[in-house]
């Protein structure tokens, strides 16, 4: 069993500090607003006094506040008694900030963790729970079953930007399939038709079937080779004619899916009508 603080103690810190005692660590909390560790301290937790305080009683310190400037600030606030600790930083940012806070620990003489939690607070010690690291290869090697408390723990490299870039890059994903969502539920209602019932049963069946896909799209990016699998790009930019065509017939806004429409048809303006979608990968990212 380990000891391990943690700083921050809003929905995502209380879960995570909920975790950790759970599996029994020594649990050690410090809030901003100090009312917001009793329920932890109830549940076992040991109250830190101040934050120098947090550093000093965890081998492992969890920081999961608003944005990196307030982690900048309880750093620098902890800092000698950050010595010799493994800084495990779960607050969202940048890859850039999460680098940045990474020199500062290390000056320090810290090891440092950047995470990317890809989960709500009540999937927090779920096995749905996904959280990227990246940083210290060490740290996260020696901490392993700690940081497993909050879900599945993947492991992406020592430098400290690739976890907060995975953790965009997977959101980035998940919003455009809200995109689809949002347009095709709008163009279900708009026809008067049961917008639930076709999520269920046809939606969302039809997008699984379509992931399928995604790791041959994703060898061709790789790659930067676009063979079309019988569904070229000239005749997928004719077919969006047809869709921007419907939502306007049934006054539904094609705004949101207009810029992908015209990534399309520019992609075979340039003579890439005979090749797949993955290759509009190639407009998106320009090297
Ligand atoms: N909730 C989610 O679904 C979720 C999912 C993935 C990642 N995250 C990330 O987890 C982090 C925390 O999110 P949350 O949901 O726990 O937010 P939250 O419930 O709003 O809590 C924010 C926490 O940050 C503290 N804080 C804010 N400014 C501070 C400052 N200047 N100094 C010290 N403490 C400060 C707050 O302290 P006080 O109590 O004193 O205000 C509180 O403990 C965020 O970076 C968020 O993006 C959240």
């Amino acid at each position: 069993m380990s000891s391990v603080s943690v700083v921050g103690l809003g929905a995502m810190g209380s879960a995570l500090a909920d975790a950790l005692l759970a599996a029994g660590h020594t649990t050690t909390v410090w809030n901003r607003t100090p009312a917001k560790a009793e329920p932890l301290v109830e549940r076992g937790a040991l109250r830190a006094a101040t934050v120098t305080d947090a550093a000093t009683a965890g081998e492992v310190v969890v920081f999961c506040v608003l944005g990196y400037a307030d982690v900048h600030a309880l750093v620098d606030t902890a800092g000698a008694a950050l010595s010799g600790r493994v800084v495990v930083n779960l607050t969202n940012g940048s890859p850039q900030e999460a680098r940045e806070l990474a020199v500062k620990v290390r000056a320090l003489g810290a090891d440092y963790l950047d995470g990317g939690i890809m989960a709500v607070p009540p999937m927090i010690g779920s096995p749905q729970a996904l959280v990227l690291y990246s940083g210290s290869t060490a740290s996260f090697e020696a901490h392993r079953e700690v940081l497993q408390v909050f879900g599945r723990a993947v492991y992406l490299g020592d430098d400290p930007g690739q976890a907060p870039l995975h953790d965009l890059a997977l959101l980035t994903g998940m919003y455009g399939m809200f995109a689809g969502f949002l347009q095709s539920a709008a163009l279900v209602r708009s026809a008067g038709a049961d917008v639930e019932g076709f999520t269920t049963t046809l939606l969302v069946p039809w997008l699984a079937a379509m992931a399928g896909g995604l790791p041959q799209m994703a060898a061709e990016a790789a790659e930067g080779a676009y063979p079309a699998a019988g569904s070229n790009l000239a005749m997928q930019a004719a077919a969006v004619d047809t869709l921007a065509g419907l939502g306007r017939a049934q006054g539904v806004s094609t705004e949101l899916l207009a810029p992908l429409f015209a990534l399309m048809r520019r992609r075979v303006e340039d003579g890439h009508g005979e090749e797949g979608l993955a290759g509009l990968v190639e407009l998106l990212h320009r090297g």
